[in-house]
This record gives C-alpha cells, sequence and structure tokens, in this order.
C-alpha cells in the first residue's frame, strides 16, 4: 500500500470546496452561481498544484449526502460535472494532467458517466498530475463497499487487515492525502477520505472556494513545509 511520506512538498493534496452558496448568497446570486464560479477555480488551482510538484490533487464535488439538497441544485451540480468535463479534458490532457474518478459513478445519468469514463480513459496515460474527482463519494459508503468487495471476493475473515481494505477502497493505488484542505472556515470533516486521512494534515482557510487563489495555495504549501508530522512516533533529531 502507498504510504505518505514526509517530503516538504505534499505528494497528496485534497480540497473540500466550501462555500460556494455563501460566496453566490453575499452576492445576491442563486448558490448555483456559486457552484458554476467555484468550477472556474478547478483549472487555476490545478495549474498551480501541478508547478508546485504536487502530484495528487482530489477535488470533493458531491458527497453521498448532496443527494438530499433541493432537485435543482442536483440537477445543477451534474450539469456543472458534465461541462466540466465537455470544456476542460482537452486542456487537462494537454497539460499533462490524468483524470481519476472516486465515488459511486453508478450513480450518476448515464450520459454523464460515459463521458467521466471516456475523459479517464483519454488521460490514463498522463503523469505530470492526478486530479482526482470524488464525485457521488462518501467516507463511510466507500468503507463499507470495501467490506463488502472483500467478502464477495471470498476472502476469509483473518485475511481482511488494512493493507486489503486500502486495496479495496476506490483509492487503490493512491498514497493517502497529506494535506486536505476545507475552505470556508467550517472545521468538520463530512464523510471525506474517512479511512485515508488519519495521518493528513489539515489547513481551514476562511475564504470561500471561488474565492481561492494560488497565493493561498502557496501560503498553506508554505505553512504545510514547517509542520512536524510524526506519524504517531517521535521527532527524528
Ligand atoms: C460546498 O459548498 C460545495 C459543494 C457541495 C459542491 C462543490 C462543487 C463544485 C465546486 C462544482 C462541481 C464540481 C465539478 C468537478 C464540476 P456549499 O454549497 O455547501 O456552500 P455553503 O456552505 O456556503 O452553502
Amino acid at each position: 500500500m502507498p504510504k505518505a511520506e514526509k517530503s516538504p512538498i505534499p505528494a497528496h493534496v485534497a480540497i473540500i470546496m466550501d462555500g460556494n452558496g455563501r460566496w453566490a448568497k453575499a452576492r445576491g446570486l442563486p448558490r448555483l452561481a456559486g457552484h458554476r464560479a467555484g468550477t472556474q477555480n478547478l483549472r487555476p488551482i490545478i495549474r498551480a498544484a501541478a508547478l508546485a510538484g504536487i502530484k495528487y490533487l482530489t477535488f470533493y464535488a458531491f458527497s453521498t449526502e448532496n443527494w438530499n439538497r433541493p432537485r435543482e441544485e442536483v440537477s445543477g451540480l451534474m450539469k456543472l460535472l458534465d461541462e466540466f468535463i465537455d470544456k476542460e479534458t482537452q486542456a487537462l490532457h494537454a497539460e499533462g494532467a490524468r483524470l481519476l474518478h472516486i465515488g459511486h459513478l453508478e450513480g450518476l445519468p448515464p450520459t454523464l458517466q460515459k463521458k467521466v469514463e471516456d475523459a479517464i480513459a483519454l488521460t490514463s496515460g498522463n503523469t505530470r498530475i492526478t486530479v482526482i474527482l470524488a464525485f457521488n463519494y462518501g467516507g463511510r459508503d466507500e468503507i463499507v463497499s470495501a467490506v463488502r468487495r472483500l467478502l464477495a471476493q471470498g476472502l476469509p475473515a483473518e485475511a481482511i487487515d488494512e493493507q486489503a481494505l486500502s486495496g479495496a477502497m476506490f483509492t487503490a493505488g493512491i498514497p493517502d492525502p497529506d494535506l486536505i484542505i476545507r475552505t470556508s472556515g467550517e472545521l468538520r470533516t463530512s464523510n471525506f477520505l474517512t479511512w485515508q486521512s488519519v495521518y493528513s494534515e489539515w489547513a481551514f482557510p476562511k475564504v470561500n472556494w471561488p474565492d481561492f487563489s494560488e497565493e493561498d495555495l502557496t501560503n498553506i504549501l508554505r505553512e504545510f513545509a514547517r509542520r512536524d508530522r510524526r506519524f504517531g512516533g517521535l521527532t527524528e533529531s
């Protein structure tokens, strides 16, 4: 199982893009305008992350709980993903980004599933940065799904260990996130990367996601480089 390693540059950064609704409300706009502005922020942040040497960048775009939002907001978020794939896949491909998805793709409209699968296939050979979209994703759901997968394979109880479970997660083969950023000042983990985040460092910038800038990312990375990560052990002298 790939393990997080000590390095001044995090190999894997994951982002909870919170505050789109508040961003829109502050401007007298509908919530979806906030999600649209948030979607437009993905490309500059992906570019800045790739330049900084980050190899994996995960975005929490739609949780298993987000189905409980009003129907127009749910369908609006699906449409934004659809448009993102249409508009951004070629640019991401040209910049050497590999696209992956975590979560249950099968819950999405079939045409959208196909678009995501095609974008993943097109970019599968790229190595500069891996961009992972968590869409219809929940951390607890992922653990339950992993256990079911192992049981369906006929694994006996004594063969179920941390390595087996990690390998059965949506994130199999992806290193655990070194750094998780949640924008907007909220201090919750919200069912994100529950299994993988046990030794992640966290940052909670007070800015809403559509306003989160490359400079905000740079400042967080600078501060991350000064942290003493011990992974439950002691600082090496
Ligand atoms: C949280 O803000 C944000 C979300 C639930 C959705 C994030 C989705 C996107 C940025 C766009 C879709 C993604 C892709 C990849 C196309 P909130 O709505 O909870 O904000 P609030 O707490 O201020 O109301």
